[in-house]
């Protein structure tokens, strides 16, 4: 096992009308910003349930936190958090909101131009505002981290940045309140948590037998659910465990000592940066293109993943990993998530693209091995194709 420091200080509160117990969490005296998304909170009348549980303190709210959070509009957000002096923040939906806030709290105090925290890897974040969150999108695990992706609409770029001063002080989990999502958020909740157990699990052995038998938990349980959690009308315990799995997806504890990839995602944020596609999707594009052209350096990982997650015990060693990548792919494709670049009417011109977009970026060296470089993504993307 690798070597590790594991700290997690998120508060989780989970259940149903959880929202009334915000008057606990948040301080009594704070002059709080409630921030959301492009409407759905106001809609679903979960905006209401936050205004009305906060209801002793002074409020202001920011909305319009698009999908893929943008610099441009955050940086609105940070001008009225200094203004009115608000000393508390409270993200309402899904990741690109709770990631949003993570962005202004710590731009907030930041000397500088704030662009340099999600830019320069060089940054340290060296304090923030403190916010919590109210979860209303299973998927992106940002409930219960420290990391945040940030889009720049000027530049079409999306990086991420992440500091222990951005973990939430609370989360609340109710997951009734997924049960307005339209199928299309579900869907994209299961591949973006499996993704993320996927990076995390896909690389070498390192002799981490809870954390492996741990991410196989969460990827069968994701396979089990999968069928339920989409169904209409929702089924409560189905939305629960997906809420639950999603968020130990990626809070620290399955990545502590083990080797990470994070490649499918570096490759996706420049698939959705450039063409708008949802996070998920850019995922399931291009990760079976990427265990299939990783496949030798990932041999010993593949093998077991094919055994224990997909019940693969047959043919020989390449069968059985072409039987997994194929199963992997299907599961995406099960919950009605396209797999091919052609599917999202790209074709061979947006290879190129891409691979310009990521050597800006200087994702030049990605994967646990940091043996993807530019002609490797380049493969993994035609492979896509
Ligand atoms: O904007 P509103 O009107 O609120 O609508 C949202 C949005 O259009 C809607 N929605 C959310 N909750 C709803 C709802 N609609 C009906 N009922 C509800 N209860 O869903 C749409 C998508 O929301 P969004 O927050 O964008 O989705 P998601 O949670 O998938 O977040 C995606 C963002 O998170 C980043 C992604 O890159 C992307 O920007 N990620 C963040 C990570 C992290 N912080 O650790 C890791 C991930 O890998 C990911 O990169
Ligand atoms: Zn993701």
């Amino acid at each position: 096992m690798l070597d590790f420091e594991f700290c997690n200080p998120t508060k989780i509160i989970f259940g149903r009308d959880t929202i009334a117990k915000l008057d606990e969490q948040v301080p009594a005296n704070a002059r709080v910003l409630v921030l959301y998304g492009g409407g759905s909170a106001r809609k679903t009348g979960t905006l209401d349930e936050v205004i009305q549980a906060l209801a002793k303190r002074e409020v202001h709210e920011f909305a319009g936190i698009e999908a893929n959070p943008t610099f441009e509009t955050l940086m609105g957000a940070v001008e009225l958090v200094r203004n009115e002096g608000i000393d508390f923040l409270l993200a309402v939906g899904g990741g690109s909101v709770i990631d949003g806030v993570k962005f202004v709290a710590a731009a907030v105090p930041y000397q500088g131009d704030p662009w340099e925290i999600v830019e320069s890897s060089k940054v340290k974040v060296r304090s923030a505002v403190p916010f919590g969150s109210v979860l209303t999108l299973p998927a992106t695990g940002s409930e219960m981290n420290k990391v945040s992706v940030i889009s720049r609409r000027e530049t079409q770029t999306k990086l991420a940045f992440d500091s222990p001063h951005v973990f939430p002080k609370f989360s609340i989990l109710d997951p009734s309140k997924t049960f307005t999502l339209p199928q299309r958020q579900i869907a994209n909740g299961i591949v973006d948590a499996f993704s993320h157990v996927v990076e995390q699990y896909l690389t070498y052995p390192v002799e981490a037998r809870a954390q492996d038998r741990f991410a196989e938990g969460l990827m069968l349980t994701l396979i089990e659910i999968a069928p339920k959690a989409l169904v209409e009308p929702p089924d409560y315990n189905a939305r629960s465990n997906l809420m639950w799995v999603a968020t130990l997806a990626l809070n620290g504890l399955i990545g502590a000592g083990v080797p990470q990839d994070w490649a499918s995602h570096r490759i996706g944020h420049e698939l959705t940066a450039l063409y708008e596609i949802d996070h998920a999707r850019t995922l399931a594009v291009v990760m079976p293109s990427l265990m299939n052209v990783c496949r030798a350096a990932k041999k010993d990982k593949l093998l077991q993943y094919a055994e224990r997650v997909w019940n693969i015990t047959e043919g020989d060693e390449e069968e059985r990993i072409e039987k997994a990548i194929t199963e992997t792919r299907a599961f995406f494709e099960g919950v009605g998530i396209k797999t091919r670049l052609s599917d999202y009417d790209l074709g061979p011109e947006a290879v190129g693209a891409i691979v310009k977009q990521l050597e800006e970026h200087d994702m030049v060296a990605l994967g646990e091995r940091k043996d993807i470089t530019l002609e490797v993504s380049r493969t993994i993307l035609e492979g896509a194709l």
